[in-house]
Parts: structure tokens; sequence; C-alpha cells
């Protein structure tokens, strides 16, 4: 497994690869691995003959206040991580590298971020939308990988790859979650063992809408309800948003009739989680 830290480098690297008819697989990453970031990798493996993970922590999609500089980061962990399910290549650039003095060209994906995750954390995905496009002009993969976990984030990297004929497949793969059913995320170290189990609620929450949803209840609001109810029974929960949408535009519905996405946001005490599920 190779290590880059020059995005030139990297580039020349992959040209080489796809040279000799291979295909070549990304997993763009925040690092502190966890299986959901090393499903995405095995899948990339299985499909592809070369896999790149990249790990950065992108300053851009913080917003002041956000937690850019308590983010969890341990690079050997990642590397050996890495080495052990068989990526090729790592990509682990620095900031000053990716934000040169003077840059100043950003990727707006609108409408799709007017919602959800996009109304509450203001410029969070022009930070996503950007450095995910110059990954991919880097990387330049066949496809790349990411999870429904962030459901709204891979449906706006989706639309952004097809607004900007990038020539790159996006595939979206399942939520990976603790046995008990939280969805795994890199910010699950932030919790102290009391919202461990509070963090569960947003699951249960899921599990109680989609409950209801196969019994015959289309009514969001209804079920919009439910989903509060069983958050804010636990003590150190505050919802951010709780939300039914159509799957395409991501803006709220108020009946179910085709595919819906129940999202949710919440706070366990400082930490602010996400997760969702597909209705129908
Ligand atoms: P990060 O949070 O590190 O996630 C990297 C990829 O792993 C994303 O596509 C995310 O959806 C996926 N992922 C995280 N937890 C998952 C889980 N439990 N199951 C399945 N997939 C999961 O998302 C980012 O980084 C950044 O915004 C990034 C796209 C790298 C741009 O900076």
């Amino acid at each position: 497994m190779e290590v880059y830290r020059e995005p030139r480098l990297l580039s020349a690297k992959v040209k080489k690869i796809k040279k000799q008819g291979k295909g070549v697989g990304f997993v763009p990453t925040m690092g502190y691995l966890h299986e959901g970031h090393l499903s995405l990798t095995r899948k990339a493996k299985k499909d592809t003959d070369y896999v790149v993970v990249s790990i950065f922590v992108n300053p851009i999609q913080f917003g002041a206040g956000e937690d850019l500089k308590k983010y969890p980061r341990d690079l050997r962990r990642d590397l050996s991580l890495c080495r052990n399910n068989g990526v090729d290549a790592v990509f682990v650039p620095a900031s000053k590298t990716m934000y040169k003095p003077g840059f100043s060209t950003y990727v707006n994906v609108e409408g799709l971020t007017d919602g959800l995750c996009g109304a509450s954390r203001p410029g969070h995905f022009k930070g996503v939308t950007t450095v995910v496009a110059k990954l991919l002009n880097i990387v330049n993969p066949d496809t790349a990988y990411f999870g429904q976990k962030d459901a709204q984030q891979a449906i706006v990297i989706k639309q952004m790859a097809a607004d900007l004929d990038m020539p790159i497949k996006i595939k979206i793969m399942p939520i990976i979650r603790e046995k008990d059913g939280l969805a795994m995320s890199s910010r699950n170290v932030y919790l102290s063992p009391l919202e461990r189990k509070e963090a569960l609620s947003l699951y249960r929450s899921l599990r109680t809408v989609k409950g209801l949803w196969k019994r015959g209840e289309k009514n969001t609001e209804k079920l919009a309800r439910k989903m509060r109810d069983v958050i804010l029974k636990e003590k150190h929960a505050e919802i951010d948003y709780v939300s039914i949408v159509d799957m395409k535009a991501l803006k709220p519905i108020k009946r179910i009739s085709g595919k819906a996405l129940a999202a949710v946001a919440a706070k366990i005490g400082k930490t602010r989680l996400i997760d969702n599920i597909i209705l129908g």
C-alpha cells in the first residue's frame, strides 16, 4: 500500500494504473475509520482493481463552533486498517496542499442543499462538494463510493457529478450499524456511556416510523410527531430536525405515496448525530 501526500503524484499513479486497463475505485473519508468506511473500501475492492482512500478532515465543511479542532484523528490506525483491507493507495493531503493561498473556487449544488442538514449547517455542503470535486479531479476514479448514512450528501454528490459531466460512477452503499442499531460514525467516540444509550433513540425513532408506515400510516406529520416523541424521551437529546422527504428532491411531503426518506439529526449532549431510513 502506498501513501500519497502530493496530488500530482497520485494522479500520475492512477493514470498509469488505468493505462494497464485496470479499474479504479475511490472512497473519500475524513478518517478515524470504522466498519462503515471499510464496507465502502471492500465494495470498491470487489468492483475494481485498484482502491484509493482519501483521509482529509476538510476544514471548509465545518461551520464556526463545530468540531473541526476536536474531530477524532488516528492516522496510524487508519493506515493499518486500510492496509489490512486491501486498499492500494491512501491519499493524505495537508490542508495547505488542498487550499493554497488565494484559493477561490467553490462548487455549490443548489436546491438539494436547502433542507435537512443544509438548513442547520449553512455552507456545509458547499464545503463538501468543493472538496469532493477536487478529490475526484485528483484521483479520477472509475467509481466513487459513498454511504447512505449521509443520505443528503450522497444525493448532492450524485447531482454534482451529473451536472459537471464527471465521467465517474457514484455508488451509494447501505448504512452499517453497531449490533444494537446505532449508525456507525467517527463522532460516536464523543459519547459518554449514558449518551451512547440515549443515542440509540435515533434509530429507535426510525424503526418506529417504519413500523407505523408498514401498518398503513402515510401521514408524515403524524409519523414525524412519533419520531420526536421517541427521541425526546431521552434526557440529553435535542432535536435538530425530524423530516420525511421525497427521495429525489429531498423536499418534505405531506403523504407518503412512493419512496420516502425519514431522516433525523439530533444532539445527544454536545454530539450531533444523524441517521435515516428509506420507506418503500
Ligand atoms: P466521513 O464522515 O469520514 O465518511 C466517509 C464516507 O463513509 C461517507 O460516504 C459516509 O457516508 C460513509 N459512512 C460513514 N459512516 C457510515 C456508516 N455507518 N455506514 C455506511 N457508510 C458510512 O462524509 C465524509 O466523511 C465527508 O463529508 C467527505 C465525503 C469525505 C468529504 O469531506
